[in-house]
């Protein structure tokens, strides 16, 4: 696919279809809705009418051969209230489009800019939706449309084009493209990508984008005493592995990178404390941490933004066996710190535990890790916010300032010092689940431990890492991506 940006009017430009956005509030005797009734003598009014269509966001629909126009298609996509249509809803818009045209054949789509956001930003965000909706995952199936639109995708504006806007274009695409290989990722089944096939994915990535890698295997853990990690990994054939991505953009080669830090269970059955067999299937996306920094670290090389940034990914499966750990089981962290594990199946704090304790020997400038942790986050948010937990009030207003920035949604919780009684153990230092109650915090209490005074953020995305059932898109969504790539670009002065 390629993407490009043109100067040019809607009527003007050449192509198999045209997305042209209409508000649901604008006045008909105004272009463009004028001119659309020009040329088609009255159609849209007539449509209007008929109840068949109102403006409402997303509704779309095409009009074959349309007279005056260029166009051999045009797309009359409802774009909803002119004062609503800001830069998250662009991106909306445009991937709920792309999403319905990017099977259809066509060889050149184009979406025309309407919005009165700043034009920068209405770019990049009109770039990231077409991307994002320009995706498919149908690989495995027979009959495989292969990995969604091939054709060219043309952003037209009538503005002239300036250094800013192609840069807006590019970061749009970067970050479109890079939450696509997270979706991808996190869709491979759990007998594709093992702890080891992530590893290699990594490399692969790296290699391509020139970032540094390193893969410790099992020895070497052990040697540094990743222990909490290891436990984890142990009753699985699949031996673990710790994957380190390194972008060393700033101008001193010394400066303290920001890290992230990302949960990569490869599968999650729970161990011996096993789930069952329903709340199981969902459970190779128990990785997409883990896919969440390869990405962001992918998009931060291809923007190459001049700071220094680690990406850390523990890899593991967890599987019952003869071999696995057991509840009771009382492991030594690489922090020192010995943890009593009661429930096999709060598996990520354990080797997020071991992440976290790596990070800080970086002496890194903050520390945010994204988990697909605890099902009492779903409970809590539901499907469209991610829970974040802060130990920093100015990485707070950092990190929501870069949230916006994308679009991607969360919601702060909690991290009182109360909660953290419940992990208190009789026998270890701390114990790795807490009672019923408040489970998102505890997981995230237990987290901190770890990571102690160092400014931390934790992403607790359980609930956001795939589409909900109802929603126009299926399966993963490459949450968290483009959060943190923003955040890394709010770091480059
Ligand atoms: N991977 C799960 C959390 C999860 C649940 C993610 C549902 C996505 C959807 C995690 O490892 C887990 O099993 N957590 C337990 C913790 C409990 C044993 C304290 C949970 O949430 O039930
Ligand atoms: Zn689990
Ligand atoms: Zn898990």
């Amino acid at each position: 696919m390629k993407v490009s940006l043109v100067q040019s009017d809607w009527e003007a430009i050449e192509c198999d279809a045209l997305i042209l956005p209409i508000f649901e509030d604008e006045a008909v005797d105004q272009p463009p809705v004028s001119r659309i009734e020009e040329h088609l003598q009255g159609l849209l009014a007539e449509i209007r009418d008929a109840g068949e269509w109102k403006g409402k966001s997303g509704q779309l629909i095409t009009l074959h051969r349309p007279r005056g126009l260029h166009a051999r298609r045009l797309i009359i996509a409802g774009a909803g209230k002119q004062a609503d249509f800001d830069s998250a809803a662009v991106r909306q818009l445009m991937m709920t489009a792309m999403h319905k045209l990017k099977d259809k054949g066509f060889q050149k789509i184009a979406a025309y800019r309407r919005s009165r956001i700043g034009l920068e930003s209405a770019i990049q965000s009109a770039v990231e939706g077409l991307v994002l909706g320009s995706h498919q995952i149908d690989e495995y199936k027979t009959e495989s449309k292969g990995t969604g639109f091939g054709g060219e995708l043309l952003l037209v504006t009538e503005e002239a084009l300036t250094t800013e806007s192609q840069a807006a274009l590019r970061r749009g695409e970067i970050l479109g493209r890079a939450a696509n290989l997270a979706r991808s990722l996190v869709n491979e089944p759990g007998n594709r990508v093992n702890p080891s096939r992530l590893a290699e994915r990594a490399r692969q990535m790296a290699e391509k984008c020139s970032l540094q890698v390193e893969v410790f295997d099992e020895q070497q853990m052990e040697e540094k005493g990743m222990h909490s990690v290891l436990a984890v990994a142990r009753g699985s054939d699949e031996p673990a592995r710790f994957i380190i991505l390194s972008h060393m953009g700033a101008a001193q080669a010394d400066q303290p990178p920001l890290v992230f830090v990302g949960k990569g269970v490869t599968f999650d059955s729970g161990g011996l404390s096993l789930k069952s067999a329903e709340s199981m299937e969902e459970m190779k996306a128990d990785k997409a941490g883990a896919c969440t920094v390869l990405a962001a670290m992918q998009a931060i090389a291809q923007l190459h933004v001049p700071v220094n940034v680690v990406g850390l990914i523990p890899a593991v499966e967890n599987l019952p066996s003869g071999r696995a750990q057991r509840p009771g089981d009382v492991i030594r962290s690489m922090s020192g710190k010995t943890i009593e594990v009661l429930n096999t199946d709060a598996e990520g704090r354990l080797i997020l535990a071991d992440a976290l304790h790596y990070a800080r020997s970086l002496n890194p400038r903050l520390i945010v890790d994204y988990a697909t942790l605890t099902g009492a986050c779903v409970v809590a948010l539901g499907h469209f916010r991610a829970g974040m937990f802060c130990n920093n009030e100015e990485l707070y207003r950092q990190f929501m300032q870069a949230a916006e920035r994308s679009g991607e949604k969360y919601w702060r919780l909690p991290l009182d010092d109360d909660y953290r009684k419940e992990l208190d153990s009789q026998i270890a230092d701390i114990k790795n689940v807490g009672s019923r109650s408040g489970g998102a915090i505890t997981a995230a209490k237990f987290l901190q431990e770890f990571v102690d005074k160092t400014p931390w953020c934790h992403v607790d995305m359980a609930g956001t890492d795939s589409f909900a059932e109802n929603q126009e898109l299926k399966g993963p969504t490459g949450f968290g991506v483009r959060t943190l790539a923003e955040l890394a670009m709010k770091f480059q002065d």
